[in-house]
């Protein structure tokens, strides 16, 4: 079954709280948070104060997205705020493995995301040790962008060598995610979708996390 994923990056940051309350009682699996630097991408949003605010407020998996350069710098401060997973970039730390270990030793779970021209041979070595792989289906930095189609093989081969691996590694894919393309996606190989504009920009998000799901249950 497929798992959905809001991100708050296309909440109302006025009641955040209120937000995520709406798409937990709307029966969102994991709750994505954004969290960007102005550096690593081109856009700032929020840090491990929102992270922590927003804690005693949410029963929901918080599955926080660094796109930030040298994430190893705040891991620490994320997991202390609440974060349940981590999710750092391939092309944001030099020592991967290490930053990986890091995230675990934290006892958290750990990811790794890939922008969309980054092919999967970065992460070949590492991906026993992962519990999750984000490939990023749009240039991340923006909510409401785009779903970029040439990132479908990259899912599907994935998918096939974590099947060889007999693997229980979750495939999250992130960005342009609605519902004509949330069944194609899922059909790649997707185990978690991310949908940010698709949920927040709309009049009712607990229907759209709704039909969400029933587009990848058709
Ligand atoms: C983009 C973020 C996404 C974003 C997705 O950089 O990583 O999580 O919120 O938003 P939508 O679903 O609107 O593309
Ligand atoms: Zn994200």
């Amino acid at each position: 079954m497929i798992k959905i994923a809001p991100s708050i990056l296309s909440a109302d940051f006025a009641r955040l709280g209120d937000q995520v309350a709406l798409v937990e009682k709307a029966g969102a699996d994991i709750l994505h948070i954004d969290v960007m630097d102005g550096h690593f991408v081109p856009n700032i949003t929020i840090g491990p104060l929102v992270v922590k605010a927003l804690r005693p407020h949410s029963k929901l998996r918080f599955d926080v997205h660094l796109m930030i350069e040298h994430p190893e710098r705040y891991i620490d401060e994320f997991a202390k705020a609440g974060a349940d997973h981590i999710t750092v970039h391939l092309e944001a730390t030099p020592h991967l493995h290490r930053t990986i270990q890091q995230i675990k030793g934290l006892g958290l779970t750990a990811g790794v995301s890939l922008n969309p021209a980054t092919p999967l041979d970065g992460i070949k070595y590492i991906l026993d040790e992962l519990d999750m792989v984000l490939i990023m289906s749009v240039n991340p930095g923006f909510g409401g962008q785009k779903f970029i189609p040439a990132v479908l093989p990259k899912i599907e081969v994935l998918h096939r060598h974590l099947d060889q691996m007999q693997s229980s590694c979750e495939i999250e894919v992130d960005g342009g995610i609605n519902p004509e393309i949330a069944p194609v996606v899922a059909k790649a190989g997707a185990t978690i979708l991310v949908a940010g504009a698709a949920v927040f920009a709309c009049p009712d998000p607990a229907q759209a996390i709704q039909e969400l799901r029933a587009a990848c249950n058709k």
